[in-house]
């Protein structure tokens, strides 16, 4: 088999899996659209708060048919060898490519402002605990739940209201002390509990890892199929001359 044979027949599989993968997808987000509440059921609990949105199905569906044109234009533009379906090809993916870095750029220069957005509003927020009982509940659960204290330390309860009604003391998460013992703040200092920043950082960074294998597995596969368009598309320019 010669190198443009298999180079038209990688491009012609990768393209058919592209393309069952966008059909599937259009397929899901209309389903989703259509009947969410049934295919919800199907799905693991933590899905359900993301399908609930009514854009999640669809940014499946507008995916999935970029996807679907992608995968007949890279298809056809093989299989009947033309260098102009093959150059749209190119182009589109192209144009994906640079998008995709200018949002990552975009992510990257926003990401260390995060931080300081998040600390601006957690902190004076933070004082009013125990006195709105949805904000309470919220970062009680997240407290409990993440064994963490506070945005930084317990000393983000101190002056809060929390803190002046329950005669001086820390909400129950900030200290290791046994049961009964009362959360003052000697046992708060010595008990050391980590602030639920770094605890949601660190688990936001294993979601970076995640993210990053995805999106270099992404952009591997955009660069193969661009090198893959332009060999078959000089081939087929130096045959024609
Ligand atoms: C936070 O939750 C714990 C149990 O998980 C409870 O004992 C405590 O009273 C709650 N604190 C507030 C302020 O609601
Ligand atoms: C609590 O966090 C603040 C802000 O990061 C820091 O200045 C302070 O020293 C910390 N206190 C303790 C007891 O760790």
């Amino acid at each position: 088999m010669g190198c443009f044979t298999f180079a038209k027949f990688t491009m012609v599989v990768i393209n058919l899996l592209i393309l069952v993968g966008g059909a599937s997808l259009v397929a899901i987000g209309t389903w989703v659209l259509i009947d969410g509440s049934s295919f919800i059921k199907f799905l693991v609990p933590f899905m359900t708060n993301y399908t609930k949105h009514a854009n999640v199905p669809v940014f499946f569906i507008c995916l999935g048919s970029v996807m679907v044109l992608l995968g007949i234009l890279g298809c056809c533009g093989a299989q009947k060898e033309s260098k102009c379906l093959l150059i749209m090809f190119f182009s589109i993916i192209m144009i994906i490519f640079i998008s995709e870095m200018a949002a990552g750029i975009v992510a990257l220069v926003y990401s260390s402002d995060t931080k300081e957005i998040l600390r601006n509003w957690a902190l004076p927020v933070l004082k009013k605990y125990g006195k709105e009982e949805v904000f309470t509940d919220l970062w009680n659960s997240t407290m409990t739940t993440l064994r963490c204290c506070g945005f930084n330390n317990y000393t983000d309860f101190s002056e809060s209201y929390f803190y002046e009604q329950n005669g001086r003391l820390y909400p129950p998460t900030c200290c290791r002390t046994p049961a009964g013992y009362p959360c003052v703040e000697e046992n708060a200092f010595f008990s050391h509990v980590v602030g639920c920043y770094k605890k949601i950082v660190s688990g936001v960074q294993m979601n970076i890892n995640l993210v990053s294998a995805v999106a270099i597995g992404v952009t591997a596969i955009e660069l193969a199929a661009m090198a893959l368009a332009i060999y078959l598309y000089c081939y087929l320019d130096d045959k024609a001359t």
